[in-house]
């Protein structure tokens, strides 16, 4: 699917804006709210997991870190590959699926950043274990993706008020309301079969994965003035489209080293 929405050219497959050229302005461009304050990136080594088609991978590199990308859409991951060509950026590409890092040796990155792509797989806690057997001890996860409660009230609307398509508890896919990707002329049939995973199974499988949890975020995009009613930017104004979650991997204590 995202192959096809890459080759349509639809905006969420390309990087977004121009990043500016001085590191500080990058860093800001990169990272706006502060997620990433305190952690070092120039020599850090960064797994920008399905990172493709945006900026992120390119602007940790041009920061200092050693970064490899892993995303499923070789589109995607083209997208990255010339912009780095282009700008003479070095960063590692591998096409993969995120629930996979087995390629990957344990405590191999100081950073894993993953943006706005939990949604698309059904079990975001095998993804997090592998992100925590990757992740060396101290190091940061940072990662976004679809409220759990928004999710599951878009293209709900009754009329008179929104209606959970699924309850809270169900795990299983949220059913496709709307199959096509639309922006301004370019009309793109793509079903992503998307998760609504709960934030205690985000939370619990950062804590079961050996990462402390030290900030949760939940936010919309925009400036919050709605739209019209029952539409994606009015639920937008009431509740917040994303969850975004910081975790850091835990040192070994003396005590688990004797098992
Ligand atoms: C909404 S885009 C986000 C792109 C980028 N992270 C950003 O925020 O700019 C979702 C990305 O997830 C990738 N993706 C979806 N399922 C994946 C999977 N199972 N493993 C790896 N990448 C995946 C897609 O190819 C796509 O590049």
């Amino acid at each position: 699917m995202w192959d096809r929405l890459a080759r349509a050219g639809i905006p969420y497959t390309q990087p977004q804006g121009t990043p500016p050229t001085t590191p500080r302005a990058k860093r800001r461009f990169l990272d706006p709210q502060g997620r990433y304050a305190g952690v070092g990136i120039a020599g850090a080594r960064v797994l920008s997991l399905a990172g493709g088609g945006g900026w992120h991978p390119i602007l940790f590199a041009e920061l200092g870190a050693a970064v490899t990308l892993v995303d499923i859409s070789a589109a995607q991951c083209r997208t990255v590959r010339s912009l780095a060509k282009e700008r003479g950026t070095a960063l590692r590409v591998v096409r993969g699926d995120m629930r996979d890092l087995t390629r990957f040796a344990r405590d191999s990155f100081d950073i894993v950043d993953h943006q706005h792509s939990l949604v698309f797989v059904p079990d975001a806690d095998r993804v997090i274990a592998e992100v925590g057997r990757v992740l060396a001890p101290g190091g940061t996860y940072v990662f976004q993706t679809m409220h759990p409660v928004t999710l599951r009230l878009y293209g709900s609307w009754t009329g008179t008020g929104w209606r959970p398509r699924t309850p809270y508890s169900d795990d299983r896919a949220i059913p496709v309301y709307d199959a096509t990707w639309e922006f301004g002329e370019v009309k793109v049939e793509a079903p992503t079969i998307e998760y609504g995973h709960r934030t205690q199974t985000l939370v619990n499988a950062c804590a079961a994965a050996g990462m402390v949890v030290d900030g949760l975020w939940e936010f919309s995009p925009g400036d919050g003035s709605g739209g019209p009613p029952g539409s994606d930017d009015e639920l937008e104004r009431w509740l917040p489209a994303f969850i975004e979650i910081r975790a850091r991997k835990t040192y070994p204590t003396a005590a688990a080293g004797r098992h």
